[in-house]
């Protein structure tokens, strides 16, 4: 993080030069926003904001030529990882400010880039400026950008020289209680549904984030829980009960692969 910081601070005349050369006009966000001239303006200053305070470290989108350049996730990701758990504006704003004034791995729904990363630096932010960036944060139409695994090696599961990559026996605890919460789960309420995908969420977040995970075995334990991060955001984020089954359905089917892989 060290060498890090030191390229930032390099990199940040490079980059404010070149962000205003980039046209990111705020524009998309208008037809969703119901006190259209106030909150347009506000947006603007937002994301004004949030490309001088924010994109110092944090892509706008994912840019795979510059991958070796990354040094945080691009905010697009941020929004996508956010907007499932807190799909509610004054909850998503909330989360946002509390984790950039104090990041933590208690409070993190990025594990993958804390492990690729590290933990976010605690930086000192004027808290009205900080509102203004995360209301942008919801509201700004990013656009989309194919998922990539971070590794970007191409991220299908494979075995440790033929064997299973073995895993600690709390890890396999930990999933075999989260199969078993998928098997037994018995309910069509939608509000029970959202809460299983929290809580499956919360236990791949934990095995992600234990230390002795690191190299190959981290990657492999990542490419499965990349796997099934579309799954588990919907489920936290539908309201659909239809929906909400079919997503409990595949994730039956690919925890089965999990014991295929790991042991
Ligand atoms: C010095 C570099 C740096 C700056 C400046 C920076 N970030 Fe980050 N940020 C990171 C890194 C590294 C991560 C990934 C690790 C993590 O999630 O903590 C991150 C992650 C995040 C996350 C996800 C946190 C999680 O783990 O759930 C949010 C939200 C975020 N940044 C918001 C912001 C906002 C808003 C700003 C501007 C006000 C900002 N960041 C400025 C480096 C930076």
């Amino acid at each position: 993080m060290k060498t890090n910081l030191f390229i930032v601070i390099l990199l940040i005349g490079f980059i404010s030069c070149n962000t205003n050369q980039k046209n990111t006009p705020y524009a998309k966000a208008e037809n969703t926003n119901e006190a259209l001239g106030q909150n347009t303006q506000l947006n603007e200053k937002g994301y004004l904001l949030m490309k001088q305070k924010c994109y110092i470290c944090h892509f706008e989108k994912p840019e795979p030529s510059k991958k070796d350049q990354m040094i945080a996730p691009p905010m697009l990701r941020i929004q996508e990882h956010y907007k499932p758990t807190y799909p509610n504006k004054a909850e998503f704003v909330d989360a946002v400010v509390a984790i950039v004034k104090n990041p933590s791995l208690e409070k993190t729904l990025m594990p993958g880039a804390v492990k690729k990363f590290n933990l976010m630096p605690k930086l000192i932010y004027d808290e009205a400026e900080l509102h203004l960036i995360a209301e942008t944060m919801y509201d700004y139409d990013f656009g989309s950008a194919p998922k990539m695994n971070m590794q970007m090696n191409g991220s299908a599961l494979t075995l440790n020289n033929g064997e299973k990559w073995v895993l600690k026996k709390e890890s396999i605890e930990q999933i075999n209680a989260v199969v078993k919460k998928i098997n037994d789960y018995d309910s069509s309420d939608i509000a029970d549904y959202n809460q299983l995908g929290k809580d499956i969420f919360n236990d791949a977040k934990a095995i992600m984030l234990e230390d002795d995970y690191t190299g190959e075995l981290f990657d492999q334990i990542h490419n499965f829980f990349f796997g099934i991060e579309n799954n588990m955001h919907t489920l936290m984020s539908t309201t659909s009960t239809n929906e909400a089954e079919t997503q409990l359905e595949e994730l039956k089917t690919k925890f089965k692969e999990f014991h295929n892989y790991f042991k």
